[in-house]
């Protein structure tokens, strides 16, 4: 068990974790405490939740687990504040680009683990990526299984949790571009955009569910629906011929470069 917990920062992730493992009796709102900045925040937050809320760093020798779910740019000056945490406290990071060494070095006494969810978590089909020295322990577990209460959860090297951070950290964002590109393709073709949007968000989900739960490659799914002269293969073919591949691989590239580039 994580133990009594301290919440920093209660913006998206940090509530869709809280709620998910609050639901999910993976945390106990008695034993669950958070730091925001605002007042109303905290209140409309602590009515809603039922854990205890903070405007001010409270006692941090009362927790056993510190979760930061702080933007990067802010977590520095939010470690500053933690730098007498007692010895073996086990701290979660969900910052973009921090590095365990740099968090390490804020705060050696810590049991540091890094982590890369993603907002679907808000609606527990999250995907996580879990780094640290000590994943493979009971407390590994235990961290993993907070992560596993709002969605999936992948044990990986530090590397592959950058990489995860571009693939799936920020693959929410390109979803709703290829959604929202496809719904535009929709209206063009004459259809009404409450309609579009709605069959390109559940075409979307439907053949990511198909992919999870067959486990087949998803070249074996396209290759089931290409018909040899039909429409799709030739729908596919113009996508490709503008780039659609490419443009996703540069994007990811893109993006974990400017994921290093942070957090140097
Ligand atoms: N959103 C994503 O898709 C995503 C994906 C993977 C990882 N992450 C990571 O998740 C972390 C949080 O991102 P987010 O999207 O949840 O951002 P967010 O919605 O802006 O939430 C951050 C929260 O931190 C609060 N905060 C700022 N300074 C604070 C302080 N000193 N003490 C306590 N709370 C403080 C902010 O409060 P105010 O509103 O009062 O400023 C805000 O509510 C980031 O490190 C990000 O890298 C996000």
């Amino acid at each position: 068990m994580l133990g009594k917990t301290l919440c920093i920062g209660v913006g998206s992730m940090g509530g869709a974790l809280l709620r998910g493992a609050l639901q999910h009796g993976v945390l106990k709102a008695s034993d669950t405490h958070i730091l925001v900045r605002r007042e109303e925040q905290c209140k409309a937050l602590t009515e809603e939740l039922g854990v205890v809320g903070f405007t001010t760093m409270p006692n941090v020798h009362e927790y056993n687990t510190i979760l930061l779910a702080v933007k990067p740019q802010v977590l520095p000056s939010v470690l500053e504040t933690l730098k007498e945490v007692p010895y073996g406290t086990v701290m979660i990071s969900v910052a973009a680009g921090i590095t365990l060494d740099t968090l390490d070095a804020a705060i050696p006494q810590a049991n540091w683990f890094r982590t890369m969810p993603n907002t679907p978590a808000s609606i527990g089909a999250g995907m996580t990526a879990l780094a640290g020295d000590d994943v493979h322990t009971d407390l590994g577990r235990d961290v993993q299984a907070l992560f596993e209460a709002v969605g999936e959860v992948a044990v990986v090297s530090e590397a592959d949790l950058d990489r995860l951070g571009a693939l799936s950290g920020a693959g929410p964002g390109y979803m709703f571009v290829i959604l929202d590109a496809l719904a535009d393709a929709g209206v063009r073709i004459g259809l009404p955009r409450h309609l579009a949007i709605k069959a390109a968000a559940q075409t979307m989900y439907g053949a990511g569910k198909m992919a999870l739960e067959s486990g087949n490659h998803p070249a074996v799914l396209r290759d089931q629906v290409t018909s040899p002269g039909g429409t799709t293969i030739a729908g596919i073919g113009a996508m490709e011929k503008g780039g659609l591949r490419s443009a996703l691989q540069d994007g990811v590239v893109a993006c974990l470069a400017r994921s290093n580039e942070l957090g140097k």
